[in-house]
């Protein structure tokens, strides 16, 4: 197109681009886009999609909502969409190192539609005979559950989606932990767990999920937890931060039985190099695989996803509403500034 050449040609005479670009162009040039319609295509930023708050510290003075203490947000003018430059990108794969991962949060559920679970096997405070088979069930409300993308090669590559009826698509995990004692002060390393298994069902098709912890426990204090993901493997976002937890975690013993012997349990301090799940090879070195940092793989299968594990609750954590409370079920983006302190709102207009 003769379009194309001009632009090309202006541009390098204005040594602005090189000779490499404008041979691109001569190639394209075969083609019915002309530079400017190539700039709509899907690399470039569509700028009807730019969130204008993300531009903005949140401390502008007179800034709704604004109140000592908070922080300064980052801001840029294009949707961070150039935030990972000169990091290691994620690029699908779970790297223990961290990366940075560029892909949008997606689609967030109505307040009607967030995600809730309970734990009901084990019962809080129940005591399990050592090294017995039992079932993790999780009654999980408004998860549409069993779906999960490769983990080794798709870990966070596309955002989190919603079904026809506004649910999140995405999974539960049950990850058990051993506490030492059931009322420790010490906060349990995440990198190391009893057992840990992705629930990639349906479960009962009525959100009532499960898992078999075959050879059951040493005798000990435990932990088990929810965690629930998106179909790539993300930790679910709500629409509101002011709201119930989407996880639950129950405590709960194992003894051994009177005469018993040496517990012979396997699920005892495992942790991500050792693991019964398929949640998808673990990279440790940079994801970069060409400098001999190659992912682990140690003959035992497939490695955990202990890692990020607890990232849930986005922005949840200083306990102001963005959005008020929507008692109807209808977000207000009308955010009110008022819900201090753990208050909510309840009328949010
Ligand atoms: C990835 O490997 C290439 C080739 O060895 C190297 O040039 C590059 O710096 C590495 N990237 C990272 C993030 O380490
Ligand atoms: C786990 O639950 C399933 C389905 O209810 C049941 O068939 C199975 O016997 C249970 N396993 C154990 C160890 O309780
Ligand atoms: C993970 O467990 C294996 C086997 O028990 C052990 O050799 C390794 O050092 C552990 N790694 C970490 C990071 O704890």
């Amino acid at each position: 197109m003769f379009t194309v050449f001009f632009v090309g040609t202006l541009l390098a005479s204005a040594g602005l681009i090189d000779g490499a670009f404008l041979r691109h162009l001569e190639v394209r040039s075969t083609d019915r886009r002309s530079l400017f319609g190539r700039q709509d295509q899907a690399s470039c930023l569509n700028k009807d999609l730019i969130q204008s708050a993300s531009d903005l510290t949140g401390q502008e003075p007179g800034t709704d909502g604004i109140k000592p203490g908070q922080a300064e947000s980052e801001t840029d003018a294009n949707n961070f969409i150039n935030f990972c430059e000169g990091q290691e990108i994620t690029n699908g794969k779970q790297i223990t190192t961290g990366s940075c991962n560029g892909i949008p949060m997606g689609k967030i559920p109505a307040v009607g539609n967030m995600i809730s679970a309970v734990i009901t096997n084990p019962q809080q405070g129940a005591q399990l005979p050592a090294d017995t088979a039992f079932n993790v069930s999780v009654q999980t409300a408004h998860l549409n559950a069993g779906n999960f993308v490769n983990p080794t090669t798709n870990y966070y590559t596309a955002p989190q989606d919603l079904d026809g009826s506004g649910d999140i698509i995405g999974h539960c995990h049950v990850t058990v932990q051993d506490l030492g004692s059931m009322n420790t002060n010490t906060p349990p390393d995440p990198t190391t767990f009893a057992f840990f298994k992705g629930i990639d069902d349906a479960g009962n098709g009525k959100g009532l999920l499960q898992a078999v912890v075959d050879g059951g426990l040493p005798a000990g204090n435990y932990r088990v937890c929810t965690m629930i993901a998106a179909q790539n493997h993300q930790p679910v976002a709500m629409p509101v931060a002011q709201r119930g937890a989407q996880d639950d975690c129950i405590r709960f013993s194992v003894a051994a039985a009177a005469g018993s012997g040496l517990s012979t349990s396997t699920n005892k301090n495992k942790n991500m190099t050792q693991n019964q799940d398929q949640e998808g090879f673990v990279q440790a070195g940079n994801g970069n695989n060409s400098n001999g940092h190659a992912a682990e793989k140690n003959g035992q299968g497939n490695n955990g996803q202990g890692n990020n594990a607890q990232a849930n609750n986005g922005q949840a954590d200083n306990g102001q509403a963005q959005n008020g409370q929507a008692k109807n079920g209808q977000a207000n983006g009308q955010a009110n500034g008022q819900a201090q302190n753990g208050q909510a709102q309840k009328n949010g207009h």
